[in-house]
């Protein structure tokens, strides 16, 4: 389990720029890759790179989307993470002749245990070549959120709540997102600065992020000055 490569950049822009380049970096392994896209602004920011002007540099048809978490919401609700990367991703791409290999959405219109049991179905046997992750300012991640009792649980996907926001949310496990070869996660904004320093330096358990430690694979966490400027 190898420490978080830290990375920090100018700003908001930059790390977009740098998860871009990573991404297309694992992509051009010349075989097929498995990828778990984040929901949030801040990887939507990638994501609109990667639609646009980097759109050409990913051989899509070898990359097979999945979802680290979703709202409990249909796919065509303005809450929904697939809606979003759609929007900034597949519509994009699709308007110029180009589809992803596989994507693979999770089911937020269904009963949630329903949807989590269907998507450990259908992601059990995968290995993530990338996990895609954000960070929320209380230090949520996926939609593994403080003080949820799905945190301890294992498996592979999980209906769990978000308690502040009183809703239900699907979300891959910490056992399922640890077994990913690379995981990354952006970050950026002063309001998280105080949350990434717990999910950096804090003992385990600090912070939901604290606990995405790879087994085997790699973290790396790409954030802006206001976001690090807690980090020792
Ligand atoms: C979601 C994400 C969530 C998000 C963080 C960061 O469904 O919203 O799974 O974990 O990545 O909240 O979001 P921002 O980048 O918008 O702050």
């Amino acid at each position: 389990m190898t420490a978080p490569e830290i990375i920090v950049l100018e700003d908001a822009a930059a790390v977009a720029a740098d998860a871009v380049r990573r991404f297309i970096q694992v992509c051009s392994r010349g075989e097929r890759v498995n990828i778990a896209m984040a929901g949030g602004s801040t990887p939507k920011a990638a994501y609109h790179l990667l639609g646009g002007p980097h759109s050409g540099d990913v051989h899509w048809g070898r990359t097979a989307l999945y979802f680290g978490d979703e709202r409990c919401v249909p796919p065509t609700d303005e809450q929904s993470n697939y809606r979003m990367v759609k929007d900034a991703l597949l519509d994009p791409l699709l308007a110029k002749g180009i589809k992803a290999g596989h994507v693979e959405r999770m089911e937020g219109e269904l009963d949630p245990d329903e949807a989590a049991s269907r998507y450990a179905g259908k992601v059990e046997a995968v290995t993530f070549d990338l996990v895609m992750l954000g960070m929320g300012p209380d230090g949520h991640t996926a939609s593994l959120f403080p003080g949820a009792a799905e945190l301890a649980k294992h498996g592979v996907a999980l209906a769990t709540e978000a308690p502040h926001l009183g809703v239900r949310r699907l979300t891959l496990t910490y056992d399922k997102i640890n077994a990913a070869r690379l995981v990354l996660v952006t970050v950026t904004g002063a309001e998280k600065a105080e949350s990434l320093a717990k999910a950096v330096n804090g003992p385990p358990g600090a912070v939901p992020l604290r606990d995405v430690r790879p087994t085997q694979g790699n973290l790396v966490i790409v954030c802006d000055r206001q976001a690090a400027s807690r980090l020792a």
